[in-house]
Order: C-alpha cells, then structure tokens, then sequence
C-alpha cells in the first residue's frame, strides 16, 4: 500500500511540471508575437497567410524547409520565370529548375486555391526571405488554369 501512494504522488508531480512548462512556453509564445519580428498578425499579409495555412508545414517559417524540401530562399523555381512557378505550384508540372529526385516528390497540387490566394502566395514567396522576383499577378494565375485546362 504505501508503495502505491508514492507512486500516485511522483505522477502528479510530474504532471504539475509538465503544466507549469506549457504555461511558460505559452507566455514566451504571446511576447513572441507582441515584438517587432514580423511574427504577429498584424504584420501578416494575404500572401502570408495563405503561406500560413498551406506551406508552412513543409517549407517552414522561413523557407527553410525540414531537410526533405527544396530552401526557397535563392531559389531559381521561385524567382524564375513566374509562370513555370505558378504550374509547380497549382499542377506540379515539374520545370527545368527542378530536377526529379532530389528531394520525394511529395508535394501536393494547389488547384484548389482561388487564384487571388495563389497570385499572393506565390508573389509572398517570391518577395520574403531576400527573394526580390517581380509579384505573380491575378490575371497570370488565371492565364495559367486556362491554359492547363484547355486540351
Ligand atoms: C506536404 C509538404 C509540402 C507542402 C504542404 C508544400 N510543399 Fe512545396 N515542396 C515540397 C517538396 C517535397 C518539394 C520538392 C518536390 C520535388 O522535387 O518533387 C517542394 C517544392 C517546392 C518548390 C520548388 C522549389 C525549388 O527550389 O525548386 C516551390 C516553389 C514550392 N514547393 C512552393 C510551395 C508553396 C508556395 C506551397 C504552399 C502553397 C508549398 N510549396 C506547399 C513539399 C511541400
């Protein structure tokens, strides 16, 4: 019986440090965002948040990638021709930039996004990170759907 009881007690206790960690890193996560970093939603733009919710997973806040995805800043697919981008990026057409096998092929295809959050993503890419490529406009995604579409 004893026993018992000291194991119950070790339990909430680590418990209790685990909740105190996860309070902390929550306040360091708030002051994080209040800072002149870029990181909080006020510095957000509609290229950055598309970002957000659809690359960020693989690329990384920075661009960075996770070892197994192309670094987008410097990349000759990103401040390239914006067309052959915009293809990678809504088709995955692969362009001559990228050459299969490098990294797996596991990224998936953006048809989905309306072609306003693709211009601003893409035009994101293209201007964060020390890439200084022209914007993607609206009418050049839309150019390219039309033109993937037709037979
Ligand atoms: C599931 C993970 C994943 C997501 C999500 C993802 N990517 Fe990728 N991305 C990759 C991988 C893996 C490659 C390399 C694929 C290959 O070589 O076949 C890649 C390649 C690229 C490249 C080519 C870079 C170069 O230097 O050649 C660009 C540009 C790119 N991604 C942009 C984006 C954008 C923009 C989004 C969001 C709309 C996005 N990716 C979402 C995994 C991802």
């Amino acid at each position: 019986m004893p026993r018992r009881n000291i194991v119950v007690a070790h339990t909430r206790g680590f418990s209790s440090v685990v909740v105190l960690g996860l309070a902390v890193l929550g306040l360091a996560a708030c002051g994080g965002g209040k800072g002149s970093s870029g990181a909080g939603p006020a510095a957000q733009t509609p290229g950055s948040r598309v970002y957000l919710q659809n690359c960020i997973g693989c690329h990384g806040p920075a661009g960075q990638g996770m070892g197994m995805q192309p670094v987008l800043p410097g990349s000759a697919t990103v401040n390239g021709d914006p067309a052959a981008l915009t293809a990678w990026v809504m088709f995955g057409v692969r362009p001559a930039t990228m050459p299969a096998g490098k990294y797996p092929p596991m990224m998936p295809q953006f048809t989905y996004l309306k072609d306003d959050e693709l211009a601003a993503v893409l035009t994101h890419v293209r201007s964060s990170w020390g890439n200084a490529a022209t914007a993607v406009t609206v009418a050049e995604v839309a150019a390219a759907r039309a033109a993937h579409a037709a037979p």
